[in-house]
């Protein structure tokens, strides 16, 4: 029986006892109202008689008669009915006029007998009244007699009834009483109760101590619950295949499972790995800054196969075998890198110009004009054709997968199927897609589109820009959208349109070599020579306009303006990683920041303290997760961006489930991360003001908010991202087989 079933019985147990208490107290009230009424009346009895005792002993020997005015004005009482005086033969000699006749004084009390014994009470009944008699002898020397007092009894019936409305209402009153307080009580009980089914379902979710089973009502449900909620969660495995918890090894199991034999290629613009030539002649790995490669790089470790990727580093050359292959990670080989190499003539048209002064400023809505260039164009043509053909001479099969990255490659799908028509090619866009209206200015937008709808998936990060696309296609092209399967037919082909929120891997790579975090907090500070005590805020990306840097920079110089207290004890470290800085757009933007950054500096610095600290160079994993656990926040203030997995990184990196995020509202990463403070990048004071929330805020909210923040990056990250596009691919793998088998009937 549960803990409120027995708080029930309890409650309806005391509620019977309180009736059953009333309903016994009734007859014993009775009788004890009976008895005290009866001994009040003796006492009154008595009373009257000491009173006239001696004047009647005294006059005893006079004409009795005298003594009828005194008998009478003593029955003004109202309850005294009647008094008389017997004579020693116990016949009534003198009596007030309502002395019934029947009335003797019987028996006659023995002479000698001690009065206070030998005085005596009857009830009676007399004319239907209820009556008591109380007889008192008399003696002075030889002469005995007695006194009789009548007394009514009427009033103790009346006394009765009177006490037992009382108990009734009292008995109402008390269940009343012990109503409201049970419906309070159990109100309450139902809330904690409630709060406690609640908290066991979140701390499932989260994966958190089990804090229903320690409270003591509600064990047993608590534990109920999570046995249900595991059946259930069990169950939906099952009928769709997902596993719970995604992994390195659970996107290997579904590999072999459901894409036995795949031969699987990744193709991205930017390599995973760049070798370049050191200042002294040495060659060194790097890393490079991009959100693509954070969360493809785990998934290739874990799936293997090749990626094909433009070379980029001054060393590339230099490492691949003779057919432009390099097996990475060169300190533990788990796939093998593909590169391609381009001229510069041709990165200024494909790279620096169509994908980055047209398609990068068209998608993201900064408020930067996207410049479409003829030249570019056909650039952009060739190396997506180039890339194509690099695949189609690596695959060994006739159906690899093959996972498209980016807007570099739009018109890769389709190039690809042109030459392996049973590849399944699943295309990523990794940034926005806008409205039909922003798109409908690209010179090419239909070459783009009918590009990538020669993918078999598509998918965008948000169901908003698969919105967005849906709509784009419907605005330009001759197709069929089913909104229902989320899919476009275009050409007798149907590509499958969908939301895959991309993520980090879980747990970073990067956080299992950090220092406590205590270790990094004095690190980091030692490192830019700030005091213990100062609070850390830091922004981590490339140097680019679409990531609302100079906003930021404004929003700092607000917050120590209003907020003056704040100078000399917060510094806001501002990582930048050079790029595209070729590009007129992004060397103004990096010329602005350092002007406003020196300004603000100016304003608000003093002895040596600057408010902010621009930094600007590339940073490997170790040194960015390292800031990430020193700083107390985080701001990531996109003015719009896909995704966003700076602000995944900074939640990962907080085991200690410190620091506060401040996260822009048209970063994709916003529509997960509903605990951090959530800004609106275009708004300055806004922007201020969460900052200086995210200052004071309590550890307690910081570690509530981070919990869940936590939990949903563990639970939804990069394999199971990963996961869901090859589960969905195997999906149309097996129907595509169905469809061939039924085609060659
Ligand atoms: C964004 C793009 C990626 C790109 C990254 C870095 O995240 O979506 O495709 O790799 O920025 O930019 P970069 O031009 O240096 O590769």
């Amino acid at each position: 029986m549960s803990n409120l079933s027995r708080g029930l019985l309890l409650l309806a147990f005391f509620a019977a006892a309180l009736l059953g208490l009333v309903a016994a107290l009734v007859p014993l009230s009775t009788s004890l109202i009976e008895q005290w009424s009866r001994r009040d009346v003796e006492l009154r009895s008595e009373l009257v008689f000491n009173s006239i005792r001696d004047r009647i002993e005294r006059e005893v020997t006079s004409p009795p008669q005298e003594l009828g005015p005194l008998f009478e004005r003593l029955t003004s009482d109202e309850r005294i009915l009647a008094l008389g005086l017997c004579d020693a033969s116990g016949q009534v000699v003198v009596a007030t006029r309502r002395m019934p006749r029947d009335v003797q004084c019987h028996p006659i009390i023995a002479s000698g007998t001690p009065v206070a014994q030998s005085v005596r009470f009857e009830r009676t009944r007399i004319d239907g009244e209820r009556v008591l008699v109380g007889i008192f002898p008399l003696t002075t020397g030889a002469a005995t007699g007695s006194l009789v007092i009548l007394h009514e009894l009427a009033f103790v019936s009346d006394r009765v009834v009177e006490a037992r409305w009382y108990m009734v209402v009292v008995g109402i009153a008390l269940l009343l009483l012990v109503g409201t307080l049970a419906s309070l009580i159990l109100g309450l009980m139902q809330r904690r109760y409630m709060a406690g089914v609640l908290a066991t379902i979140q701390d499932m979710r989260t994966g958190r101590p089990q804090r229903g089973v320690m409270d003591p009502v509600l064990k047993d449900e608590s534990r109920e619950i999570r046995g249900l909620l595991r059946d259930f969660r069990e169950k939906i495995r099952q009928e769709d295949g997902t596993p719970l918890e995604w992994s390195p090894s659970t996107l290997q199991d579904l590999l072999e499972n459901e894409l036995p034999d795949a031969e699987v290629f990744v193709v991205s613009n930017r390599e995973p790995y760049i070798h370049n030539h050191a200042d002294d002649g040495r060659v060194v790995v790097q890393r490079p800054a991009s959100g693509l490669v954070s969360a493809l790089e785990p998934v290739m470790r874990a799936c293997g196969g090749t990626w094909v990727a433009h070379g980029s580093g001054s060393a590339d050359r230099e490492t691949v075998d003779a057919s432009d292959h390099v097996l990475v990670p060169p300190a533990k080989p788990a796939y093998r890198l593909r590169r391609i190499w381009i001229t510069d003539e041709e990165q200024e048209g494909y790279y620096y110009g169509f994908a980055n002064e047209g398609l990068w400023p068209l998608c993201h809505l900064a408020y930067v004009r996207p410049i479409f260039r003829e030249s570019d164009w056909q650039q952009y043509v060739a190396i997506n054709q180039r890339f194509a053909d690099a695949i189609v001479r690596e695959a060994t099969r006739s159906d690899p997968v093959i996972m498209v990255q980016d807007y570099h490659f739009a018109l890769l799908p389709r190039m690809i199927r042109a030459q392996l028509p049973k590849a399944t090619i699943l295309t990523f866009w990794h940034i926005p897609w806008p409205n039909a209206e922003a798109f409908g200015i690209c010179p090419w937008k239909e070459e783009i589109i009918a590009g990538l709808l020669g993918s078999t998936v598509l998918g965008f990060h948000t169901q908003a820009y698969c919105n967005n696309f849906f709509e784009t296609v419907d605005r330009f092209m001759e197709s069929r959208i089913d909104r229902e399967h989320r899919s476009v037919v275009f050409g007798g082909e149907e590509t499958m349109v969908r939301p895959y929120p991309i993520s980090i891997e879980w747990p970073p790579a990067a956080l299992l070599s950090q220092q406590p975090v205590s270790e990094c907090r004095r690190a980091v500070r030692e490192r830019f020579g700030l005091p213990e005590d100062m609070k850390i805020g830091v922004g981590i990306e490339r140097f680019d306009y679409t990531k609302g840097i100079l906003d930021r920079l404004m929003a700092i110089d607000e917050l120590l303006t209003r907020q003056p207290q704040w100078k000399g004890r917060f510094t806001f470290v501002q990582i930048v990683a050079p790029t595209r800085s070729k590009l007129p757009s992004y060397t103004s933007l990096q010329k602005e920041a350092l002007r406003l950054t020196d300004e603000i500096n100016e304003r608000h610095g003093s002895d040596g303290y600057k408010p902010i600290l621009l930094v600007v160079r590339h940073h490997e994993p170790d040194e960015v997760y390292e800031l990430f656990r020193a700083a107390d926040l985080c701001v990531v203030s996109s003015l719009h961006d896909g995704m966003n997995l700076v602000a995944k990184e900074f939640v990962a990196a907080r085991d200690d489930e410190q620091g506060a995020l401040v996260l822009s509202r048209f970063a994709g990463a916003s529509s997960e991360l509903g605990e951090a403070l959530i800004i609106n990048p275009y708004d300055v004071q806004g922007m201020a003001e969460a900052i200086g929330r995210a200052l004071i805020m309590p550890e307690d909210e910081q570690r509530e908010r981070m919990r869940l923040m936590r939990a949903q990056v563990r639970e939804r990250n990069v394999y199971r991202w990963a996961g869901q596009i090859l589960l969905d691919a195997s999906r149309l793998r097996k129907r595509q087989r169905v469809k061939e088998f039924e085609e060659g009937l």
